[in-house]
């Protein structure tokens, strides 16, 4: 008797399923890394399947209530996962060709005890999505950001913005470098964008990261254009002692280091501790670190200089992560919202009189970021404002708010470049006495 084997695709497709069940099951989104998919061309494959399906969630959303006049079957195992990667190929992959969407969605389902009675369905409903593929490519743009977050989003940014935002989470992100020297030979190597300051863009995608050349030399870090700014926005003298609480995995760390500060790089997460180091022994850059909790660390002696990257809702990351956009709540933000002032309260009480503190987040929600700036100038007694000045960010100067804090999105970047930004929030702060 011959073994049956699986048809040729079906085990990516089995992982894409699996890596995209679990971020609807409310996971962060990691892309399959070469550990759970040697093969490079699977790897991005799969990779591909399952961002498409999270980039286009809130059309492929639209798709399933229409299929599905019932909804989605209840406790139907990865009945979803497969069918929303099978709708985002059939319909914004078509390269990838129809029959492996239908055939291969089928023989996956067929494998889950959970899922296997609804081969039928998946069946039909897949092809009656074949037959409507050509008008659901054409669905409208506005669902791609899920309702109250485009409303949210529109008061504050505007129309404009909302609708770059869409066109970004379509796109993703292009891929930011800092370089650890500025040499214009290295620059012409990686076939890279100089952004501002020290940051490069990448015009292609199509090398790892490891395999671009400087890397094992330490020549750069990754780190979209938008991160690289608050560190760079300290700007104290060489050899000042400067602590970077929730430091990793270090990209501000090395920054800081770069910059010739004395740095102490703290976080509470041990795993993360470990990435940190890793990128400081590649890059040759020794800092001090200490695994606490920064809401109560409690340093022997105050520094010149703290930098809070705080943890945040990460909305401004939805180019890489998709996932945060039907992943926010009210809630969560306002549980942030608490750490955030518990943090900022004791990067203030690290802080010697005359330092400088830097706040920043990776979120597009005022809550956590110019709603925050106006808390601590409420609640922390001798903290003043240092405006952040148009000098200071040349090619960048739109990203500037009247009050002097920095507000950057997906929707802007410098000189004007194509490919815009992570949303961050930045303001910049002194202790008086
Ligand atoms: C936005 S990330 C920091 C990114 C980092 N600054 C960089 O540029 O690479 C936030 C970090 O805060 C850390 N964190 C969260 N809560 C913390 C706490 N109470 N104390 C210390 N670190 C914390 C997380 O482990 C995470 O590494």
């Amino acid at each position: 008797m011959t073994k049956k084997t699986d048809p040729a695709g079906l085990k990516l497709r089995l992982a894409a399923a699996q890596r995209l069940k679990s971020v609807l099951g409310g996971d962060h989104f990691a892309p399959l890394s070469a550990h759970d998919m040697p093969d490079g061309r699977d790897r991005a494959l799969a990779n591909r399947l399952v961002t498409t399906a999270l980039r286009r969630q809130g059309q492929i959303n639209a798709m399933i209530a229409e299929l599905l006049e019932k909804g989605l079957p209840p406790r139907s195992g990865s009945f979803e996962a497969v069918l929303r990667l099978s709708l985002a190929q059939l319909v914004f992959l078509p390269d990838l060709g129809a029959h492996s969407a239908l055939f291969l969605a089928v023989e996956a389902i067929r494998r889950d005890p959970k899922a296997r009675h609804l081969t039928g369905l998946m069946n039909a409903v897949l092809r009656k999505a074949q037959s409507n593929s050509a008008r659901y490519g054409l669905m409208d743009e506005s669902l791609l950001l899920p309702a109250e977050v485009a409303q949210a989003w529109q008061d504050q940014y505007g129309a404009d913005a909302i609708a770059a935002f869409e066109q970004a989470l379509i796109s993703g992100a292009p891929l930011d470098l800092t370089l650890r020297d500025n040499d214009p030979d290295l620059i012409e190597a990686l076939g890279a964008t100089p952004l501002i300051a020290d940051s490069v863009r990448l015009e292609s995608r199509d090398r790892p990261v490891e395999a671009l050349p400087g890397y094992d030399a330490g020549r750069f870090w990754v780190q979209d254009a938008a991160s690289a700014l608050p560190a760079r926005l300290l700007n104290l003298s060489k050899g000042a002692e400067v602590l970077d609480l929730c430091a990793a995995p270090g990209g501000k760390t090395a920054q800081l280091l770069k910059a010739g500060y004395v740095v102490t790089a703290l976080d509470a997460d041990a795993a993360r501790l470990e990435r940190l180091r890793a990128n400081m022994d590649r890059l040759g850059y020794q800092p001090t670190v200490i695994e606490a909790d920064a809401a109560t660390f409690g340093p022997t002696k105050p520094f010149d200089g703290v930098l809070l990257d705080a943890p945040c809702s990460a909305t401004g990351t939805f180019r890489r992560h998709p996932e945060v956009l039907w992943q926010r709540s009210a809630r969560g933000i306002a549980e942030r919202v608490r750490l955030q002032q518990a943090l900022l309260a004791n990067a203030y009480r690290c802080l010697a009189p005359g330092g400088t503190l830097i706040y920043a987040v990776c979120s597009l929600e005022p809550d956590e970021g110019e709603h925050m700036a106006e808390w601590a100038l409420g609640a922390l007694p001798e903290l003043a404002l240092m405006p952040i000045v148009a000098d200071e960010l040349p090619g960048l100067e739109a990203a500037i708010t009247p009050a002097g804090t920095l507000r950057c999105h997906p929707g802007l970047a410098p000189h004007g470049i194509d490919g815009g930004m992570d949303g961050f929030f930045v303001a910049r702060f002194q202790r008086t006495r």
